[in-house]
């Protein structure tokens, strides 16, 4: 007889002698080999659990292993047949990124035989009591062929998010004593605490002292996972177990770790972080032309005009309806678009229409591209066209059929980026566009699941024109960012129903800073592009305004989390774990790491109650307050009339900022701004008469620079970092510009800025000199000494210091990859 079959039947009257039925482990873990961080070994079941639901496999493969010291990956399944797996050639660029840096902490695994049970913990806290990071002790594992059941324990004090993608009317943080259903499918995310469009089995769990840890349920497969007041435990109809455990200790090092296994995001061309205006429902070319004339005569910006479904004849894919948008009239539209500086991005669903004097019908059918029944005819459904196939997007060949289609259409007119709807069905199309010049692709994609970030944008789908919409919004976008996709948006004043002008004038006050700016609506509806009503227009032309100043630091937030995974806008928790308010404050997010959103969300009100993290936040929204929280984070109430609202910098902080413009390429090309936001007083107080002529660093930032269009891996990042100095002459400041400590692979990008301003926030000192260098040769990392060299014409340097506002004006310093700039202010001289 077998050893296993002894092994199992000794364990099967042992544990029916004992009558025990505690929940615990149904399975045993056999002939277990441990070397380093690595457990493998068989589970062999004991007894049977939940009969109705099927037989138990009785034999499974475990394999738990260390992958760097902070991510533990288990992963248990049938040794005997080939069960469904996420295909890995999704995730090409996984574990490929730098990790394991100095600030991650170390895994541990812990396991018993038998009941058979696995833990994590952090290597640090392993002889502490605390809770383990993951653990299935005391909790039943099941698996059968279509049910698979595993729970982990968790602390009782966390708080926990994730399990996206949902509509939530009660905040970002996941309720306990809630099962969260999950799989994909095509319902309007005006629907909330429902499963929509995307599946996201990953939870980020923030203990009350504000370390951190993820978990991810490696698998496609639908799912119920239920939060309990102390675990959380998956049922999943199908698949593998696949869990990976993610040591943190802050959200920021948990992104790290998840994005190096599911992909680190893309970052987005530029030109798309500028406004889209789309609508479905445009009638005819006339319209939607006309619609982009409106835009530039109100002057609000206008970046992309996106065209639905309408376009098409019958709804066929890469077609146009002759009659109202005849083909070559729109080739030419398209053109001076783009002599403007304006893009259009078409919709493309990915159902095709079962006709057979359709092109891309034909084509997919002898390609043999489309996904089949059991019978291994196509599957027909129905979609907008009527009968319609899907293609397989992880069949081999469909790259290709899809790749052909496309370039065909971007010969009928040229297309610059897509919008990829009706996806619930197929998803994770790599590199759908990829025109002739081989640039950046960018797709909108409705439909997302773990990793999609790498390729793709997203929209949270079809909201309501409602003030619940409006305030659920922020914790969609920030759901998305904490599942791997920064790039995202809601429908700018609510697809669904009839928008009115004021929620539509506090929606582009919000939407203006999503990651992703688009206006759209649905066909029953009326019109809502900014310019229907003058204080919308003025909202927009506000809001907008500043988002394009702010372009170049949210761009920069767009390397950050292609590097590292760190959502673009960022829920208060993240940077601020331990503060309980923080996990609280739902209606408010930061962009990047330094600047606050607070924007009104509730009908008829002119004024906001937000929630400021410990330090000093200045307004950088004109006549919002600056906010001293220095002494502790505080709630403090704003005065926000409608057109209103409240964007505030971190004190600490370098920012960069261009100038506003109808355009991003308008953008592109002004000169640069940088703004110091100084800490409190009392801070820097606390800097002075420590030695004298010693540097202490009292704001920072940095900006990435690249061409924002090609794939080419041409880039740098400038470092910007202020500190005071105190001399017998008085206390001054000055700010370093250094060139890249960080660039690509194959070198700098060309793209140089002019540095015409900067703006210190915050000087309380006196200041009778103002002075720049270039300095030769260029400064060293932490070199903040130097010889300066070099000054620009004095007459055209100016500055003014009001109360604490120091400005400076006049620089033209150009900033190459190489530059070391620096700006020097106050009573004393810093240099030597
Ligand atoms: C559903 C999408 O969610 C919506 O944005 C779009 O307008 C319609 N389909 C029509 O294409």
């Amino acid at each position: 007889m077998h050893w296993l079959t002894v092994h199992l039947i000794l364990t099967l009257i042992t544990y029916s002698l004992s009558g025990q039925a505690t929940a615990q482990s149904r399975y045993d873990l056999v002939n277990a080999a441990e070397s380093g961080d690595s457990l493998r070994g068989t589970l062999v079941s004991r007894s049977t659990a939940s009969p109705e639901l099927g037989p138990d496999l009785l034999y499974l493969k475990l394999d738990a292993i260390g992958r760097g010291s902070d991510t533990i990956h288990i992963k248990i399944t049938d040794p005997s047949s080939t069960r469904w797996e996420v295909p890995l050639t999704l995730y090409p660029s996984s574990n490929n990124h730098k990790g394991g840096g100095a600030a991650n902490a170390t895994l541990k695994l812990e396991w018993a035989p038998s009941p058979f049970s696995i833990s994590a913990k952090r290597e640090e806290e392993k002889e502490k009591s605390g809770p383990p990071l993951f653990s299935t002790l005391g909790h039943e594992l099941i698996f059968k062929d279509q049910y698979l059941q595993l729970t982990t324990s968790v602390p009782e004090d966390a708080v926990i998010y994730g399990l996206g993608e949902r509509t939530s009317s009660s905040g970002l943080p996941l309720l306990r004593n809630m099962s969260y259903t999950m799989w994909n499918r095509d319902r309007p995310s005006l629907f909330p605490d429902e499963n929509l469009y995307g599946s996201h089995p990953f939870i980020m769990i923030v203990q009350p002292d504000g370390s951190t840890h993820g978990i991810l349920l490696f698998s496609s497969n639908a799912m119920d996972v239920n939060v309990s007041h102390d675990a959380v435990q998956y049922r999943v109809v199908g698949g593998m177990l696949d869990v990976y455990c993610f040591a943190g200790p802050t959200p920021d090092l948990v992104m790290e770790q998840y994005t190096r296994v599911i992909g680190r995001p893309t970052v987005p061309p530029f030109w798309s972080l500028g406004f889209h205006q789309c609508k479905y429902g445009y009638k005819s070319l006339a319209e939607v032309a006309a619609v982009v004339e409106n835009y530039t005569a109100a002057e609000i910006p206008l970046e992309a005009i996106w065209t639905d479904i309408d376009y098409m004849s019958g709804f066929r894919d890469f077609t146009f309806n002759e009659d109202r948008w005849p083909q070559k009239p729109f080739k030419e539209w398209v053109q001076k678009l783009h002599d403007s500086n304006i893009a259009w991005v078409p919709i493309v669903d990915p159902g095709i229409m079962v006709d057979p004097e359709y092109d891309a019908y034909n084509k997919g059918l002898a390609a043999d591209i489309f996904i089949k029944e059991g019978s291994g005819e196509p599957y027909k459904g129905q979609v907008w066209p009527g009968p319609t196939h899907w293609p397989d997007f992880i069949h081999p060949d469909t790259q290709d059929y899809w790749q052909q289609q496309l370039e065909a259409f971007h010969d009928l007119a040229a297309f610059d980026g897509l919008w990829i709807d009706m996806n619930e069905a197929s998803n994770f199309i790599e590199d759908p566009i990829a025109p002739s010049d081989g640039k950046r692709p960018f797709a909108l994609t409705r439909s997302t699941f773990l990793g999609s970030g790498q390729y793709v944008s997203h929209w949270t789908g079809d909201n309501a024109a409602t003030w619940n919409d409006l305030r659920w919004s922020v914790s969609s976008i920030l759901s998305s960012g904490l599942h791997g996709i920064p790039h995202v948006g809601a429908d700018i004043c609510g697809f669904t129903g009839f928008t009115t002008e004021e929620l539509c004038n506090r929606w582009i006050l919000l939407g203006a800073f999503y990651p992703f700016a688009r206006d759209h609506s649905d066909f029953n509806w009326g019109y809502q592009e900014l310019y229907r009503w003058p204080s919308v227009q003025e909202a927009g032309k506000k809001a907008l305004g500043l988002r394009y100043r702010l372009l170049p630091h949210m761009y920069t937030a767009f390397q950050r989390a292609h590097e590292q995974g760190t959502p673009v806008a960022r829920p208060l928790f993240y940077h601020w774990p331990a503060d309980e308010h923080a996990h609280k404050a739902h209606g408010q997010f930061l962009l990047g790491h330094d600047i606050l959103i607070t924007p009104v969300l509730t009908e008829g009100a002119t004024n906001v109650t937000g929630y400021f993290p410990q330090g000093v936040w200045h307004a950088l929204w004109n006549g919002s307050a600056d906010i001293d929280a220095s002494k502790g984070g505080k709630h403090q109430t704003l005065n926000t009339p409608l057109g209103e609202t409240n964007v505030h910098v971190r004190g600490g902080s370098v920012l960069s900022m261009q100038e506003a413009a109808l355009t991003t390429a308008a953008v592109r090309a002004s000169p640069l701004s940088l703004l110091v936001a100084l800490p409190s007083l009392e801070e820097l107080q606390a800097l002075e008469g420590r030695h004298m002529h010693q540097a202490q660093l009292i704001a920072e930032g940095s900006l990435y620079v690249d061409d924002g269009v090609t794939l080419e891996d041409k880039w740098h990042m400038l470092h910007f970092a202020a500190y005071q100095v105190e001399s017998a002459e008085g206390i001054s400041g000055f700010l370093q510009i250094r060139g890249p400590a960080e660039q690509g692979n194959r070198g700098c990008s060309e793209v140089n800025h002019t540095l015409a301003s900067v703006q210190v926030r915050g000087w309380q000192h006196p200041v009778s000199l103002v002075q720049v260098h270039a300095h030769q040769p260029p400064l060293a990392e932490h070199q903040v000494l130097t010889r300066a060299v070099e000054l620009p014409s004095p007459r055209a340097l100016q500055w003014q210091h009001q109360g604490s506002d120091l400005t400076v004006s006049g620089i033209d310093a150009h900033l190459s990859c190489s530059s070391s700039v620096s700006v020097e202010w106050g009573s004393g001289t810093a240099y030597a």
